[in-house]
C-alpha cells in the first residue's frame, strides 16, 4: 500500500514538471567559435583604388518606395553619386550621398556614404552603381510590392547567378541575430543564402560585428563585418535592430557616446514613422507592419521611446498590414540561463500593449540559442494580487529568440530546468529562420540549424494571424 502511494505521488510530481514543449535532444559538435582572421577571403577588399566596400541597403521610407544605400571608401571620399535604373529601363537616375567619418579611440573610419534613393516603383528590380571609374561597382535589389494584405511577391535569389529566379508569394526572410564574424557566422549566412526558400529582406535583431570583443573595440572589425555580409546586404535590405554590442560605450578610453560606430555606419528610416531616434522606428513591407524597439534606450513612462510606441500601435491598420511584428534585442520570454530576465523591465512596460493590439510575432536575439514560445501573456499582476505566472493567451504574440547567428561568444547551452510551460521549442544550435507570409491569415515559419542540409527545418510552424484568423496555433499539447 505504501509503495502504491509513493508511486502515485511520483507520477503526479513528474506530470507537473512536464508542462513545457520540446528541449531538443540534438547534439551538435562542441567547438569554440573563432573569428575568421583578417586575411580571410570573405573580408577581402574589392579590387581597385578606393573601391566602394561594405555595401549595404535598408528600407528608406515607411512603405518601401525608398532605399538607403550605404558604402565605405577607404582612401578618399570619392564619388558621392548613386546611379540607378529600373532593370527594364535605360533611363538612369542620380542621387547624392552624404559622407561622414568618425573616430573611436585610436581608429579613424573610412569615408562612410549614405544615400537615400526615393520614388522607386513597387515590385521592380533596380540596378545601382557606386564608385569612380575604373572601380565602379554594380549591384541590384528588388523593391517590395505595394503595401496590402494579399499582394503576391516574387523574389530573386541572393548570392547566386542572376539567371535563377524563384517565384514565391509574400515572404520575409529572417536571418539570425548576433551574427558576428566567426566561421560559424559564415556558415549561418551561407545556409540563409542556400535555403531553397528565398528571403527578400532580413529582419536583423541586433549584435552585428562584436568588434567590442577586442581591445579598444578594434573598429577594424566593424569594417571586416561590413565586407563579410556585403554579399547579402548589398542586394536585399536588412532591417536593423541595435543590440548591446552596438553600444560601444567605453569611458575608460574616452568613448562616452553610446552607439557611435553603429549610428555612423547603419541608417534607419526612423523619421518616416515619426520617431525621433534611429534606434526605434517602424516600416511597412508588403503585408507586414514591423516595429523595431531599442532594448538599450530608455523605455520607461514619459520617455521618447515609450511615447512613440504608445502613439504608434494604434496607427497599425490590420486591413492594410495584417501581420504585426516586433523586433527587439533582449528577449522577454527566455528560459535559457544566459541573459535570464534581462528583458523583464521592458516586458513589464509594453506587454499589455502587445496583447491589446494583438501583435503576431516578436523576434529577439541576445541569447545565443533558439527558442520559440507558445502564445502567452503575463499581464495580470498588480502590487497585491500575486498573479505573476505566464498564461496561455490567444491575443498574445509568439516570442522567438533567434540570437544563434554564430558569434565569437559561442552557444548558450545552459537551459533552465524544467522547461517552462510557455516554452514550445528550444535548442542551443547555430542557425537561421525563414518566415513566409502567404496571405492575411497564414504564415509558414521554419528554423534551420546549420548542422542540417539547406532545406531542413528543425522547427516549423504555421502561424495564424491574430487579427484575421485568431485560431489557436499552439504546438504544445497539455
Ligand atoms: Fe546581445
Amino acid at each position: 500500500m505504501g509503495f502504491r502511494i509513493c508511486f502515485f505521488l511520483l507520477i503526479l510530481t513528474g506530470a507537473s514538471f512536464c508542462n513545457g514543449g520540446i528541449t531538443s535532444s540534438f547534439l551538435r559538435k562542441e567547438a569554440k567559435s573563432i573569428d575568421m582572421p583578417f586575411d580571410s577571403d570573405v573580408f577581402a577588399l574589392p579590387s581597385g583604388y578606393n573601391a566602394p566596400q561594405q555595401v549595404h541597403i535598408t528600407q528608406g521610407d515607411h512603405v518601401g518606395r525608398a532605399v538607403i544605400v550605404s558604402w565605405v571608401t577607404q582612401n578618399e571620399p570619392g564619388s558621392e553619386t548613386v546611379v540607378y535604373w529600373a532593370a527594364r529601363s535605360h533611363r538612369k537616375h542620380h542621387a547624392t550621398a552624404r559622407v561622414t567619418i568618425y573616430k573611436y579611440y585610436n581608429y579613424t573610419s573610412g569615408f562612410i556614404h549614405h544615400c537615400t534613393i526615393k520614388h522607386l516603383k513597387f515590385d521592380t528590380k533596380y540596378y545601382y552603381e557606386i564608385g569612380t571609374r575604373p572601380t565602379v561597382r554594380r549591384f541590384w535589389f528588388r523593391t517590395p510590392p505595394a503595401v496590402g494584405p494579399d499582394v503576391p511577391y516574387t523574389f530573386g535569389l541572393i548570392g547566386k547567378p542572376l539567371s535563377r529566379i524563384i517565384s514565391i508569394r509574400k515572404m520575409t526572410g529572417i536571418c539570425a541575430g548576433d551574427l558576428g564574424q566567426t566561421y560559424d557566422s559564415n556558415l549561418t549566412l551561407t545556409h540563409y543564402e542556400m535555403n531553397p526558400v528565398k528571403g527578400q529582406a532580413v529582419l536583423y535583431v541586433g549584435d552585428l560585428s562584436y568588434a567590442d570583443h577586442y581591445e579598444f573595440h578594434d573598429n577594424r572589425r566593424w569594417d571586416t563585418w561590413g565586407r563579410f555580409v556585403e554579399r547579402s546586404t548589398a542586394f536585399q535590405p536588412w532591417i536593423w535592430t541595435a543590440g548591446n554590442h552596438e553600444l560601444d560605450y567605453e569611458p575608460s578610453i574616452g568613448e562616452k557616446k553610446p552607439f557611435k560606430p553603429f549610428l555612423h555606419r547603419y541608417r534607419t528610416p526612423f523619421q518616416a514613422s515619426g520617431s525621433t531616434d534611429p534606434l526605434w522606428y517602424s516600416i511597412k513591407r508588403a503585408s507586414a507592419y514591423i516595429i523595431v524597439l531599442s532594448s538599450y534606450s530608455a523605455y520607461g513612462m514619459y520617455t521618447p521611446q515609450y511615447q512613440w510606441l504608445w502613439q504608434e500601435l494604434p496607427k497599425v491598420n490590420r486591413s492594410e498590414t495584417p501581420w504585426l511584428i516586433v523586433l527587439m534585442h533582449s528577449p522577454w520570454y527566455n528560459s535559457n540561463s544566459y541573459h535570464y530576465m534581462e528583458g523583464e523591465t521592458m516586458r513589464v512596460m509594453f506587454e499589455p500593449w502587445f496583447v491589446q493590439y494583438k501583435v503576431d510575432l516578436v523576434f529577439a536575439g541576445h541569447v545565443h540559442a533558439y527558442e520559440r514560445s507558445e502564445r502567452v501573456s503575463n499581464i495580470a499582476y498588480n502590487i497585491v494580487n500575486g498573479e505573476c505566472t505566464p498564461v496561455h493567451d490567444q491575443s498574445a504574440p509568439v516570442y522567438i529568440t533567434i540570437g544563434d547567428g554564430g558569434n565569437i561568444e559561442g552557444l548558450a547551452n545552459n537551459m533552465t530546468m524544467p522547461q517552462p510551460k510557455y516554452s514550445a521549442f528550444r535548442e542551443a544550435s547555430f542557425g537561421h529562420a525563414m518566415l513566409e507570409i502567404k496571405n492575411r491569415t497564414h504564415a509558414y515559419y521554419g528554423w534551420h540549424r546549420n548542422a542540417d542540409g539547406f532545406a531542413v527545418r528543425a522547427d516549423s510552424v504555421t502561424f495564424f494571424n491574430r487579427y484575421w484568423h485568431p485560431i489557436d496555433d499552439s504546438t504544445t499539447k497539455n
